[in-house]
């Protein structure tokens, strides 16, 4: 016989070979995860968003941007030469729930901050048309009359903060004030333009 023919004859034998058969491709797989601080350690100089931020995201997630619009750049020369240096997981360590995507009827906004003015968002969100003549982006108008009265900004924050993410009392205590009144389409340029900055000039 074989020795092939011994572990193909003989379930119990078999059975334990692929059990450790997987178990190694586990240890080698998923194990060194648990340990690489990269995946969950925020990149140098990452800071909470604001509470402006923080709405403007929560519009973004709302409107459904992200169902066009991924904020994931991969590691390929394509990719880096149109977007900007590609997405690391520690600057998303803040972001619950992430926003990486993979739809793109639009282009990645991962490190979209600082590309353009807020005037141009401005009137791109009031009506891409007028900026893009051949876009099919969906104009958002009611962002410019909607404000945000902040009931539950720090709310949103504690809840961020139980899931690991620094917020101090500070930033909870003056959430509301930061907010309320303001407009939506404030809130979401401003998360708008903080996206991406701190490996913006990096390729
Ligand atoms: C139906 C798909 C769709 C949705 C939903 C959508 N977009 Fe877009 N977006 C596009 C397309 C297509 C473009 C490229 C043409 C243009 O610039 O208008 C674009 C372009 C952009 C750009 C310019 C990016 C660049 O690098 O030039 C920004 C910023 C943007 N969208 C933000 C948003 C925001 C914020 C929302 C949600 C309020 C949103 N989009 C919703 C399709 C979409």
């Amino acid at each position: 016989m074989k020795s092939h023919d011994i572990v193909e004859r003989n379930l119990p034998i078999f059975m334990v070979l692929t059990v450790v058969a997987i178990s190694f491709g586990f240890l080698v797989e998923v194990v060194p995860h648990f340990f690489l601080k990269e995946t969950t350690q925020p990149i140098k100089g990452l800071k909470p968003y604001t509470a402006m931020q923080l709405e403007g995201r929560d519009i973004y997630i709302r409107e459904g941007c992200s169902v066009c619009h991924s904020q994931m750049i991969r590691p390929f020369r394509s990719e880096t030469e149109r977007y900007g240096h590609y997405s690391v997981a520690g600057e998303s360590v803040y972001d619950h729930p992430f926003l990486w995507g993979s739809k793109r009827t639009g282009p990645d906004l991962a490190r979209v901050g600082g590309r353009y003015s807020d005037d141009w968002h401005r009137a791109h969100l009031y009506n891409p048309r007028d900026v893009v003549p051949d876009s099919n982006m969906p104009a958002f108008p009611w962002l410019f009359d909607q404000a945000l009265d902040g009931r539950y900004t720090a709310q949103k924050m504690r809840a961020l903060r139980f899931v690991g993410v620094p917020y101090t009392d500070e930033d909870i205590e003056g959430a509301k004030e930061a907010v309320r009144g303001k407009k939506e389409i404030d809130a979401l340029i401003e998360y708008l333009q903080h996206l991406g900055l701190l490996l913006k000039h990096k390729r």
